[in-house]
């Protein structure tokens, strides 16, 4: 039941619809002022009466009776009392009745959303700044099909560009191929940095390898089948990273992909006379937009970073033909996307306005939290190995007896990284740290998945939550405000999804929890008074860990039976 849209239905305001009231309806945070409130102000505007005197005319006609047990106008604001047990009574039997599609629905109506997201560089391994963008773009795939959309998780892998003949060229001068089959990606770091000291004094090299991306591009057998181990190299070392945070996607078109399909982009673009040379470069204005210039050709007729997103645009539109595609990219990129955006828009695609990049701030390690192998590269593997390691400690102390102590500290060492990573607003920048991923008692995933399991364990003692439960005559603060909180999750999924937000979901997580605890402390549930009374209560903790547990799933993250 949306008791906003019911208050609202009943609101008659002159000159705005029923869903624009229930938009400003909100929940006070301190019980007392009601459980809804309308602020009169924006009305006052609309209406030209002041905010009390509106508040005052719309609670005297107001239908009291049914759910709503008072109406109350003070300074401004229509307060609204719910019948409590009604609304608990809804909330329980929405949230049990549908089980794991609890805060489902089909809003999307099967449109599809392409979503970019991880993208990662061939020959590179996964490192830190990269787990924002995997985890982000996964969990908003999950949102996304949860609501009805039908996701394309494409991870646009960086495998174009001359690095590629550099490796070419200190693969064929110092590789051995059997160590690199051995160390995988770490080896081909090894003989790439090389090759960048061994060019300071030999430049020659750098026309090797010129000479050797040329070979790339014309598609030479040889260097061909070494770019392809390069690539299957990496991905092997990336899937495991994958696996470990349960990541797919449905396609890995990357840079590479688009050579031969930029020539039509590059064709269109002159036919519509958008195409200019500067400094031998084929570039488009975009100075009346106040960006610099996008370049779509280098002088010597290569192209650019840009010219493979436009092309990976276009095609992406005429396969998936999507609603929306996604970028989940960092903020850095921001100039690159507002230009490819606007070259596409000038050309005339008028999907062009469904393009959104999905910008996202910056992860760094907290000082000293741990010696990089090198340099100051950060590797995701290291930081999930040791939130791992660490957990398990942490869970063996808690709780030596545990099962299967290996599974649950990979659930709960994953479930810190992702949920780190997941907690705040996308666009801020983190500093990881590996106490507060895993602190027990703070804002974090480990807390909520005690709790789920705390949740478990009293109904496994109870024998499960009875099917028929009744409302008890009265209903206790904590059991109101954790069903509150509960209730919460269908519009907080929606949220997430309009804003790009999964941190809305990861914050609800931690309120859905703090509340059951609240709840599991103050009030008795296996030793209620009455039987009723536990059987309600049994009902509230079972909804509870549905909530959670879909809530934690859709981040991505697993909840151990017991902790
Ligand atoms: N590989 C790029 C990087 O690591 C990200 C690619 C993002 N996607 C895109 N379509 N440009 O920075």
């Amino acid at each position: 039941m949306d008791y906003k849209k019911y208050i609202a239905e009943r609101l008659p305001v002159e000159g705005m619809t029923a869903e624009e009231v229930a938009s400003l309806i909100a929940c006070p945070p301190d019980p007392s002022m009601g459980d809804y409130a309308l602020p009169c102000f924006k009305l006052a505007k609309v209406l030209r009466k002041s905010p009390a005197a509106i508040a005052e005319a719309l609670c005297a006609a107001f239908p009291v009776g049914g759910v709503v047990s008072k109406a109350e106008a003070v300074n401004g604001y229509l307060n609204f009392t719910v019948d409590r047990a009604a609304m608990v009574r809804d909330i329980l039997s929405e949230a049990l009745s549908k089980g794991d599609r609890y805060g489902a629905s089909d809003a999307g109506m099967g449109r599809v959303v392409c979503i970019d997201y991880s993208s990662v560089n061939i020959a590179k391994r996964f490192h830190i700044g990269h787990l924002s963008t995997t985890v982000l773009g996964a969990a908003i795939y999950r949102i996304l099909n949860f609501l009805g959309y039908k996701s394309v998780g494409i991870n646009h892998l960086g495998d174009y560009g001359t690095q590629f003949g550099k490796l070419i060229s200190a693969y064929k001068r110092w590789g051995n191929r059997e160590e690199i089959e051995k160390q995988g990606v770490s080896a081909l770091n090894d003989i790439y940095v090389r090759w960048h000291k061994e060019a300071e004094a030999h430049p020659e090299l750098e026309d090797e390898a010129r000479a050797y991306f040329k070979k790339i591009e014309e598609k030479d057998p040889e260097c061909m089948a070494l770019f392809d181990w390069f690539k299957e190299l990496t991905m092997k070392d990336v899937q495991k990273i994958y696996d470990l945070l349960d990541v797919r996607f449905d396609s890995y078109a990357g840079e590479s992909f688009y050579s031969d399909k930029m020539g039509p982009v590059v064709e269109e673009l002159r036919e519509k006379g958008l195409l200019r040379e500067s400094q031998g470069a084929q570039i488009v204005d975009l100075e009346a937009y106040g960006m610099p210039p996008c370049i779509i050709l280098k002088k010597d007729g290569t192209s650019l970073y840009a010219t493979r997103d436009m092309a990976a645009a276009i095609y992406r539109k005429n396969t998936y033909d999507f609603y929306k595609c996604l970028y989940v990219v960092a903020y850095q990129q921001n100039l690159h996307f507002r230009q490819v955006f606007k070259v596409l828009e000038l050309m005339g695609k008028p999907w062009a306005k469904d393009l959104v990049h999905v910008a996202y701030g910056m992860v760094s390690l907290e000082e000293g939290a741990m010696s990089t192998r090198k340099g100051n590269v950060v590797f995701l593997e290291d930081v999930i190995d040791k939130c791992i390691e660490k957990a398990y400690a942490i869970v063996s102390e808690k709780n030596p007896d545990l099962e299967n102590k290996e599974e649950v500290a990979k659930k709960v060492g994953v479930g810190a990284v992702i949920f780190g990573a997941l907690y705040n607003s996308k666009i801020k920048d983190i500093v990881f740290s590996y106490d507060k991923v895993l602190n027990f008692e703070g804002e974090t995933s480990v807390y909520v998945q005690y709790t789920c399991a705390r949740a478990r364990s009293v109904l496994q003692k109870a024998g499960g939550a009875a099917a028929d439960w009744e409302m008890p005559a009265a209903i206790a603060d904590e059991e109101f405000e954790l069903a509150k909180a509960v209730a919460a999750f269908p519009d907080t999924v929606l949220a997430a999804a309009e804003k790009y937000e999964p941190c809305l979901i990861a914050r609800l997580c931690v309120d859905v929890a703090q509340k059951f605890n609240k709840f599991y402390f103050d009030c008795k549930i296996l030793s209620a008074e009455t039987d009723a009374l536990k059987n309600f209560r049994l009902a509230l903790t079972r909804a509870t860990l549905q909530t959670l547990t879909n809530a934690l799933a859709l981040l991505g993250i697993g909840v151990p039976e017991k902790m």
